[in-house]
């Protein structure tokens, strides 16, 4: 099906109050601004109806009450927020949590803004700042100056050329944990998703077989996540000083990470270095440009505990959710097997081969789109800044949501629907630069983006060639976010042997 253009009407032209001129009277204006289908032609009719008020002639509109506490607290549900926010109050909004000014943004131009041209104006928000605790200063968390000095020291790991060496081992992983699956039974691909990922981190980025040790670690991940909330909290540091048994849990959950990072670096320095060519012994090696300076034990200790999550967690939830989509559509399942069974005939995928999977790649844009591993961006302000007309103080946190930008009927026709055929080349060149963005954007953007889509490709193609997976009839489907969008009851699924009869067994 050729994919339609996004329309992006402007078809609101209304009255906004500005900041004050410089004899001190507000400045009104009358400016075209897109809103979304569905959403109010008049956000103070909403306002109204919702019974809310403008904050201040200098803020953009959004809820009166503050709210108590964090996004992410237990009960609470992000992404309802902020669709609602988008929907009630349109492209900016503003509401008071916990004592902060937090904007809300939802166009692609004032992303654009926030993470690329005044990129410098914003740090990491609050969630980043604290999760500094688990991953120390790696590249994820680290300020403008350290992240400067790190970047280039962890990049060369990411080229392309190394990348494509690493493909290999990504399908071999994918074949050696399919194999054990059996026609038939249950199996929760949330779980073998993170554990195939792990084994793929451990081996691509540490050259080490981790697959042994991947449960343990997994459980301890998903303990350390799982009590994140809790740093978010505004007494954090009081908390975590409690002997309360969910901080024991996580705190022994980090302590069991760290130790297994450690291990991994003895070995390292035991085995001898000059010979591997993975990240850890990049890092270890001190390889660099002219102008960094090498790494010390703890921040290669930050960085490989920043990778082994950011790189494990978001690609296994990208792949959960596209079996979750693929199952719910077997018309599409069956183009990716159609795809896969031409191109690959008779041998197993490799790195040359992705850009011949293009539907296979559409499938798994598309199930980004739909499920952004990374569901929420966030920034501060270190200096105050104008965003839409509007004022934004220095000290402001600034939230963005691929959830809620990736299904918004302006770009994306029948948002709510998978139709992985919608990324055509005209379809690409259309949409807005910001409208779509998995992987971020400007100096923070994802270092592992390339190394993210050869996984994800070349895992769905492995599993594809001899796999169906289908969901377990009635298994609720709730996605979590938490620090990646996961699912909260897992994924259980059924997997069915394509050699055999489709014949569901009862
Ligand atoms: C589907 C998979 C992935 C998604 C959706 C994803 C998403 C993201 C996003 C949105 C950011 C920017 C965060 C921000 O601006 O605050 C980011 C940063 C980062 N990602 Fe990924 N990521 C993925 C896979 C990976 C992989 C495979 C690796 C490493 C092997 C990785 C390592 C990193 C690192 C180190 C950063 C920080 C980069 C910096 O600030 O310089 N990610 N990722």
């Amino acid at each position: 099906m050729a994919a339609r253009k996004p329309s992006r009407r402007l078809d609101d032209r209304r009255l906004r109050i500005l900041p004050t001129s410089g004899n001190g009277k507000p400045e009104a204006k009358v400016e075209a601004r897109s809103r979304p289908p569905g959403a109010s032609a008049e956000p103070r009719a909403a306002m109204r109806r919702h019974g809310r008020h403008m904050i201040g002639r200098t803020r953009p509109p959004g809820p009166l009450l503050p709210m108590i506490g964090t996004l992410m607290m237990p009960g609470r549900d992000p992404l309802a927020i902020f669709t609602r926010l988008a929907r009630d109050y349109g492209d900016i909004s503003y509401f008071r949590m916990s004592g902060e000014r937090v904007f809300f943004v939802n166009n692609p131009e004032y992303v654009r803004q926030v993470l690329v041209t005044d990129g410098a104006k914003f740090t990491k928000s609050r969630a980043l700042e604290r999760a500094r605790k688990l991953l120390g200063d790696g590249l994820l968390t680290s300020d403008a100056a350290s992240h400067e000095r790190k970047r280039p020291l962890v990049q060369p790991a990411f080229h392309r050329a190394r990348i494509a060496e690493y493909g290999a081992t990504m399908v071999d992983r994918a074949q050696a944990l399919s194999e054990q699956w059996r026609h038939g039974e249950v199996i929760d691909v949330s779980k073998e998703m993170m554990r195939l990922t792990l084994a793929v981190a451990a081996r691509t980025l540490f050259d080490l077989d981790l697959e042994s040790k991947a449960d343990a670690v997994g459980r301890a991940l998903r303990k350390v996540l799982e009590s994140f909330w809790l740093t978010l909290l505004p007494f954090s540091d009081v908390i975590e000083a409690l002997p309360l048994p969910a901080v024991r849990a996580s705190q022994r959950a980090r302590a069991e990470l760290d130790a297994l990072i450690y291990e991994m670096m003895a070995e390292r320095r035991a085995d001898g270095l000059g010979h591997r060519r993975d990240v850890l012994s990049t890092l270890m090696l001190g390889e660099r440009d002219s102008t960094a300076s090498a790494l010390s034990d703890q921040e290669v200790r930050d960085e490989v505990m920043t990778l082994l999550l950011a790189g494990h967690e978001t690609t296994a939830n990208a792949l959960m959710w596209t079996w979750y989509l693929l199952s719910g559509c077997p018309d599409k399942a069956a183009e990716v097997y159609a795809e896969v069974d031409r191109v690959l005939s008779g041998h197993g995928p490799t790195a040359a081969d992705v850009t011949s999977l293009p539907y296979t790649t559409k499938v798994v844009t598309e199930a980004m789109r739909l499920f952004p591993p990374a569901w929420t961006i966030g920034r501060r302000a270190k200096t105050a800044c104008e965003i839409g007309g509007y004022h934004v103080p220095a000290g402001s946190l600034v939230f963005m949501s691929q959830w809620v930008m990736h299904r918004d009927a302006r770009f994306y026709d029948r948002p709510d629907q998978f139709q992985p055929e919608r990324w055509s080349q005209e379809f690409k060149a259309s949409l807005p630069r910001y409208a779509y963005f998995p992987f971020g954007g400007g100096t923070r953007h994802c270092i592992g983006e390339s190394f993210a889509w050869m996984e994800l490709v070349l895992v769905v193609a492995t599993i594809a060639r001899r796999w169906q997976l289908r969901l377990l009839p009635g298994h609720p489907i709730v996605p979590q976010p938490l620090l990646t969008l996961r699912a909260k009851h897992g994924m259980r699924m059924t997997p069915l042997d394509r050699r055999r009869a489709f014949a569901a067994p009862n």
